[in-house]
């Protein structure tokens, strides 16, 4: 029996390590303990009861406004004490936060190999998205199995100069997670519900990434005016995220007009299913330029550039950045010429088959020697 500890602190991060844990419970021959950081701590929870996760470690790191530095110690000081306390055959983390990082880190002082979930995903630039990219770049280091959601995640390693024996191509455990919440019968709450049946068109914002907070947030808000003058009979629903310095530049920029609805931030069930029922979604989100396109549902990424181009290659994804006369303009050709919308609203699933968590938990196996190599998907 394998002991693999999960660790993750973030509301993405649950949303993509939910279905996993899942998938290890299940599986006789490996042993889960999931601990949790808790860096986000409401947005955490949500995740966790959706899919009923009981963590055996809770850190319960959040603070109010907290610097890279304080998640980063936080992380590797309390992940480390359970890592020697609970001695794992594998630790598993996910992506690219802070907790990512310090997590494979502490696991690494352990001599505990790490597993990277969503392993290979490279903008380019170490400032954009910051600390992501470079989050990211130091856990795959860290790394002695990467799982990669796409075939241009794995190329991205191997440009890098990864052994390929260490490499599992796997698909995004997000789509397994959104498949098993998606359904087109859903019941929206009466008051989102109402909203969307008031306007023609609805589009859905989000955005909190660190290197738009400031102007280019601004910008996006200005964007957001306009559209909102221009197009009477569009609404924008609109999930804040808890960073406080987000919620300031928002609520200063977008408070009392009509048409846009601002919200806390809706647990999963409800969010992705509304995806599923708007027109139009602009955000700076990693997560939903993969759930968006799996949907149909054409996005426009309001950042300079994505670690994340297939969707971008398909066409239903569109890099629009932050300038508020690039988005305006787009969002407002999208909104009012059906042709141009219909070449953006097909969908497409570049990014999974609902089947990764079965191929990650098959490939930590098969590390372990007591199981065939999976096939790489795609
Ligand atoms: C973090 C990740 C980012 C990820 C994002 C997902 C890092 C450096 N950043 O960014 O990669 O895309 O999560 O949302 O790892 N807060 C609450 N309640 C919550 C969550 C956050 O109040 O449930 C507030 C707190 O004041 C907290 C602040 O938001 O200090 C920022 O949280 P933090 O995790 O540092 O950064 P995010 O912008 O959420
Ligand atoms: N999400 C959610 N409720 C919301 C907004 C987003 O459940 O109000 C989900 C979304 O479907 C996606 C994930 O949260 O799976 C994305 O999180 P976020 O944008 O905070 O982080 P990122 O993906 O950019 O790291």
């Amino acid at each position: 029996m394998k002991k693999i500890m999960l660790v993750f602190g973030t509301r993405p991060e649950a949303i993509k390590m939910a279905p996993l844990v899942k998938a290890i419970e299940k599986d006789d021959e490996l042993e889960c303990v999931v601990a949790v950081t808790a860096q986000h701590r409401e947005m955490l929870d949500q995740v966790l009861e959706l899919f009923k996760i009981k963590p055996q470690y809770d850190l319960n790191l959040m603070k109010d406004n907290q610097t890279l530095s304080d998640i980063t110690s936080g992380v590797l000081k309390g992940i480390e004490k359970v890592v020697l306390k609970e001695k794992p055959d594998m630790v598993l983390v996910h992506g690219d936060t802070s907790t990512t990082f310090a997590g494979a880190l502490a696991a690494f002082y352990a001599q505990v190999p790490v597993g990277h979930v969503e392993a290979g995903l490279r903008s380019g630039d170490i400032y954009s998205p910051f600390p992501e990219e470079m989050n990211r770049r130091l856990t795959g280091v860290l790394s002695s199995v990467d799982f990669a959601p796409t075939m241009t995640a794995k190329s991205n390693l191997l440009r890098e100069g990864v052994d390929e024996g260490k490499i599992f191509v796997t698909g995004n455990t997000v789509i397994d997670a959104l498949l098993s919440i998606v359904d087109d019968n859903y019941q929206l709450e009466s008051d989102l519900a109402d909203f969307l049946a008031k306007n023609k068109q609805t589009v859905l914002i989000t955005a909190h990434r660190r290197e738009n907070q400031g102007q280019p947030m601004v910008h996006i808000f200005q964007a957001v005016r306009r559209l909102h003058e221009e197009l009477p009979e569009v609404g924008f629903v609109f999930p804040v995220h808890k960073n406080p310095r987000v919620r300031a530049l928002a609520h200063e920029a977008l408070d009392g007009l009509e048409r846009v609805k601002m919200i806390e931030p809706l647990d999963y069930e409800p969010f992705a299913n509304l995806m599923n029922q708007v027109d139009l979604i602009m955000t700076d989100s990693g997560g939903l330029q993969e759930e968006a396109p799996a949907l149909g549902k054409p996005v426009l990424v309001l950042r300079e550039n994505t670690e994340r181009p297939e969707a971008v290659e398909a066409g239903t994804v569109a890099l629009v950045g932050t300038d508020n006369e690039k988005i305006f303009t787009t969002a407002k050709t999208l909104l009012t010429d059906q042709k141009a919308y219909e070449a953006m609203e097909k969908a497409v699933n570049p990014y999974g088959d609902g089947k990764a968590c079965r191929r990650i938990v098959q490939a930590i196996k098969y590390y372990f020697g007591e199981a065939e190599k999976p096939k790489d998907w795609q």
